[in-house]
């Protein structure tokens, strides 16, 4: 019988995990199968149930449903820690999250090392609160910055329940940060994604940092406006699409118990994207 695991969301179009999934099955001669659940967020603890009631190994777990899971399955500490389940194991009744290690695997992949850096986190949603997390855990230290002032205080406060995030992180104005000589910026906010590419998080009128390397969590486009303001002032830029993939490959190894076909995936989701860009 074929194993099934999935995504749960609502809305859940677009999506480029059943493509990544699905062809590592596939290059592995697996019978896996990943779908896509669109449950509305009413009903979640409801409609979670459903995959495991029709034998889903597990599922992923995209917005608005990543905190409300967190009381349905027993999280672990990462997603404790972040107070956000991505990623569910039925079997266990688990859950973790795969954004942070993504996040962070992804920075060594392109041998960026946070340690005593200062690291600017754009954003204080769900993906810049695993990006502070890793950041911090990783002894970077971290300034955020975002929109709504009492969200980014809250997050902090929030972390520092959960994982004892306090020195090393902290709250300011963009045009403050930017004093700060920071090595690197995350951005942890959609602005600049497809169809508002010429869009940036980095307000005009704030001096861009010079030779800093940019991450843009965002992956479609996959190269952002952002990502071009830090080449085009001497340094470095890396898309989302690495943290995507990798946070779905820990995913697969937390379900398989396999090691994921990193390259498979990589270039099924560039396919996925380039189709849908
Ligand atoms: N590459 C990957 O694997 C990966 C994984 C996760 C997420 N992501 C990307 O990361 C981004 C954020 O995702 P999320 O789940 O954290 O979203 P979220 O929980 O909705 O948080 C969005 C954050 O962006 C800020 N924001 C939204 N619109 C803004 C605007 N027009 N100007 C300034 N700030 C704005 C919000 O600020 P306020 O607090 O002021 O509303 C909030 O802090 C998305 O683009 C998502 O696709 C990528």
């Amino acid at each position: 019988m074929t194993n099934r695991v999935g995504l749960i969301g609502w809305p859940v179009t677009h999506s480029i995990s059943p493509a990544m999934h699905n062809a590592a099955f596939q290059a592995l001669g697996m019978d896996w199968h990943y779908d896509v659940m669109a449950i509305p967020p009413d009903i979640v603890t409801h409609g979670i149930r459903e995959p495991m009631r029709h034998g889903y190994i597990g599922v992923n777990v995209t917005i608005p449903h990543k905190e409300a899971v967190m009381r349905i399955v027993t999280p672990d500490d990462v997603a404790r820690a972040v107070g956000a389940v991505n990623t569910v194991d039925f079997r266990k009744l688990t859950g973790t999250n795969t954004d942070v290690d993504g996040f962070m695997g992804d920075l060594s992949a392109h041998q960026i090392n946070v340690s005593g850096q200062t690291v600017i986190v754009l954003g204080a949603g769900g993906a810049a609160r695993a990006a502070v997390y890793g950041l911090w855990r990783a002894g970077a230290d971290v300034i955020v910055v975002n929109r709504t002032l009492e969200r980014a205080n809250k997050m902090l406060a929030d972390l520092t329940v959960s994982a004892g995030v306090r020195e090393r992180a902290r709250v300011l104005t963009l045009d403050e940060a930017a004093e700060h000589a920071p090595t690197l910026i995350v951005n942890a906010t959609p602005v600049g994604m497809w169809p508002n590419a010429d869009d940036s998080p980095w307000i005009a009128g704030v001096p861009f940092p010079r030779g800093v390397t940019v991450y843009d969590m965002i992956y479609r486009p996959q190269q952002t406006r952002l990502m071009t303001q830090a080449e085009d002032n001497g340094g470095r830029a890396i898309g989302g699409v690495g943290m995507l993939v990798r946070q779905g490959a820990l995913s697969f190894q937390a379900w398989t118990e396999r090691e994921a076909p990193l390259e498979t995936m990589m270039a099924a989701a560039l396919i996925e994207l380039a189709a849908n860009s």
